[in-house]
């Protein structure tokens, strides 16, 4: 009863942001994101008949607390869907992530964990049932089942059998580039779960984000399916700016961004101004991933590891869904 599996994490190019249902992790918008092959997770899972309770290492040391909660919650639902509720784990996860610098690793962990989960305990699932259960680790991790261009369709049921990500376009369809930014000093101070709940419940400028999001999906598809890269990046910009928008009318408002932040967004127009194609798009954090084409790969990190405060880049591409290992 073991199991072994790697997945990578993923960037939104538009925003999941805002639930619905926030026990099941339904989203109130479809998202759209890229799958990148520079940051991913390895997840060993045994069950053994000695344990009365599960075990979790991540980067070989055993968690504890409500990050060990949230993993041993996740692993009731696998569980209980296989009939062997009292079947426990021994669990060695590794973050293969550059540096601690406050990259979200939830994504490539929640989907390495369920995969390799299942397949220990015997549990047939497909890669929509996988994406399902997924879900429910980590809302965006559901994407991350797949590879390359990945949308995740909110769904209408109130049981979320019908929220699930779904595959656009493979990573071998474009080899567009995303450079992850470090910054020296990248403190979240909100998580993204209780960021998007009190947008959601206070931002004034919230129904505009939701009704923002089906123009942008249409526009960005059809880039994506053409290889329009402008189209893609102005899009993908332009969705980026508007979800930290609503944080801003939230009660109390509250920022992602730091000074730095503003100076990688600053550097990207400039070079944007100068005739370079680049793009920027930023999550629940400070850092920043600019997107460009591999002709632009040495004006891009050496721009950005030029500007203080940033600390390190690290460029991906396209990377593959989860595999088995
Ligand atoms: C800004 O998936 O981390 O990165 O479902 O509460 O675990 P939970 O949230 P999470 O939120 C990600 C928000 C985002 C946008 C995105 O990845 O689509």
């Amino acid at each position: 009863m073991k199991a072994a599996a790697k997945a990578h994490t993923n960037i939104a190019l538009i925003k999941y942001w805002g639930k619905r249902d926030e026990s099941l992790i339904l989203p109130m918008n479809n998202s759209l994101s890229l799958t990148l092959d520079g940051f991913y997770t390895t997840t060993a899972v045994e069950f053994q008949e000695n344990l009365t309770a599960d075990r979790f290492y991540l980067n070989d040391r055993l968690v504890e607390g409500a990050e060990y909660r949230r993993v041993t919650a996740f692993l009731d639902r696998i569980r209980q869907a296989a009939g062997r509720p009292d079947a426990f784990a021994e669990i060695h996860s590794t973050n293969h992530v550059p540096t601690a610098a406050g990259f979200a690793s939830s994504a490539s962990g929640f989907a390495a964990l369920a995969a390799a989960t299942a397949k220990a305990i015997d549990l047939p699932v497909n890669e929509q049932q996988l994406s399902i259960m997924t879900r429910h680790g980590s809302g965006s991790a559901c994407r991350s089942i797949y590879g390359g261009f990945v949308e995740w369709e909110k769904g209408i049921k109130a049981d979320g059998s019908d929220s699930y990500a779904v595959p656009i376009a493979p990573a071998d369809h474009w080899d567009i580039r995303v450079a992850a930014v470090i910054l020296s000093s990248a403190e979240k101070k909100v998580l993204s779960r209780e960021g998007m709940r009190r947008t959601v419940e206070t931002s004034s400028y919230y129904p505009a984000w939701v009704d923002s999001i089906p123009d942008d999906l249409a526009a960005i598809k059809d880039g994506i399916a053409h290889k329009d890269f402008e189209k893609v990046g102005v899009i993908a910009e332009a969705n980026c700016l508007r979800m930290h928008a609503t944080t801003l009318a939230a009660s109390p408002p509250f920022s992602y961004w730091q000074s730095t932040t503003f100076s990688i967004m600053e550097a990207v127009q400039d070079l944007r101004e100068a005739g370079v194609p680049v793009f920027f798009t930023i999550d629940a954090g400070p850092n920043v991933k600019v997107l460009y084409l591999p002709e632009q790969e040495e004006t891009i990190r050496s721009t950005l590891l030029g500007i203080p405060g940033v600390h390190d880049v690290t460029v991906s591409r396209p990377g593959q869904g989860v595999s088995y290992i």
